[in-house]
């Protein structure tokens, strides 16, 4: 008997046959729309593999009612969209993509803390609604990038490209993370520092550190209050880190300078939310792992490692241990 698995979105065709070479696949076909939760719960009841998105919670309910399913394949490296102790429950296995999304997510943190530091959405709105009447001198000015001072909360893989790239611009980097990681320390010259120094002395600050019960308003209204005013925040994990109506008071008061966010705690976050209406803040809708090149070996990997599973071997990103 082939094993059955649902795809909730349509993935590039040759990833689709892949898993087809092994499975007998159903699958979401309607492009950028999320599955509705009932035909997701139709689906599951008899799927032994599900390859899903970050944008489908799958917690104990959903669980329940897939009385065959083995694997759940994350196409992310952030699994904050899963219920872990409901699949360790049900013997279920989760994976993730971790890797390699690591360089292109690290580009774009690094694309969005330039953006955010050089006004360019806001310069570029001014050019073309007619603004520009001459050079200036005060006109746009920005911060300073190079050799300025760098706080990275959560050294992961992504931190560390990150530094990497902060390490060219002559930034001094900070960091905070649950353990010290000489490797950096080393490589990048990043010192480790609590997280207050962090927020003190940094002039940006990346919240890189995965969504949990432990950071979820991490960044919140004192957080801010202990940054610079001329300090930059940039948001490229899960919206829910950072509280959003505290940083909406920052912004507003001039509490830290500007922010770069491609993530929200709800996405997509309402046209009518008042951090959209802030010139200080750039916005993107969730496109950290956004390449071609990138998203199609996340596809890979996650169908790789739902075949794994379902041949009944350990699949290489297992997330439950
Ligand atoms: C994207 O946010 C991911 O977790 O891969």
């Amino acid at each position: 008997m082939r094993p059955k698995v649902y795809i909730t979105r349509r993935i590039p065709d040759q990833i689709t046959a892949m898993i087809e070479n092994h499975c007998d696949v159903r699958m979401w076909h309607e492009k950028d729309t999320t599955v509705p939760r009932e035909i997701l719960e139709r689906e599951i009841t008899d799927a032994d593999g599900l390859f899903c998105l970050l944008t489908e919670t799958i917690d104990a309910q959903l669980m329940e009612m897939g009385p065959r399913l083995k694997v759940i394949s994350n196409m992310a490296v952030g699994y904050n969209n899963i219920d872990i102790e409901a699949a360790n429950n049900k013997g279920i296995l989760v994976t993730n993509t971790p890797g390699i999304l690591t360089e292109t997510t690290a580009d774009l943190t690094f694309a969005l803390l330039m953006a955010t530091a050089r006004r360019i959405t806001e310069a570029s709105d001014y050019l073309r609604n007619g603004k520009w009447s001459t050079w200036s001198p005060m006109l746009l000015t920005g911060q300073d990038v190079h050799g300025a001072t760098l706080g990275i909360i959560g050294m992961g893989r992504i931190g560390e490209a990150v530094a990497k790239r902060a390490k060219g611009f002559d930034m001094k980097i900070l960091y905070h993370n649950r353990s010290r990681r000489s490797g950096v320390e080393e490589n990048f010259g990043a010192m480790y520092v609590d997280l207050k120094s962090l927020l003190r002395e940094s002039d940006f600050v990346c919240v890189l550190v995965p969504f949990s019960k432990e950071t979820v308003n991490l960044i919140g209204k004192e957080e801010l209050a202990l940054m610079k005013r001329t300090s930059i925040l940039i948001n490229t994990s899960r919206g829910g880190i950072v509280n959003e109506t505290a940083l909406n008071d920052a912004l507003v008061e001039g509490t830290i300078w500007a922010a770069g966010l491609d993530v929200f705690s709800q996405e997509p976050i309402a046209l009518d939310h008042p951090l959209l209406s802030l010139p200080n803040v750039v916005v993107l809708p969730h496109i950290g792992s956004a390449s071609v090149n990138t998203r199609l070996g996340m596809a890979q990997l996650a169908a790789h490692n739902l075949c794994k599973a379902l041949l009944g071997e350990i699949p290489p990103n297992l997330v439950n241990k």
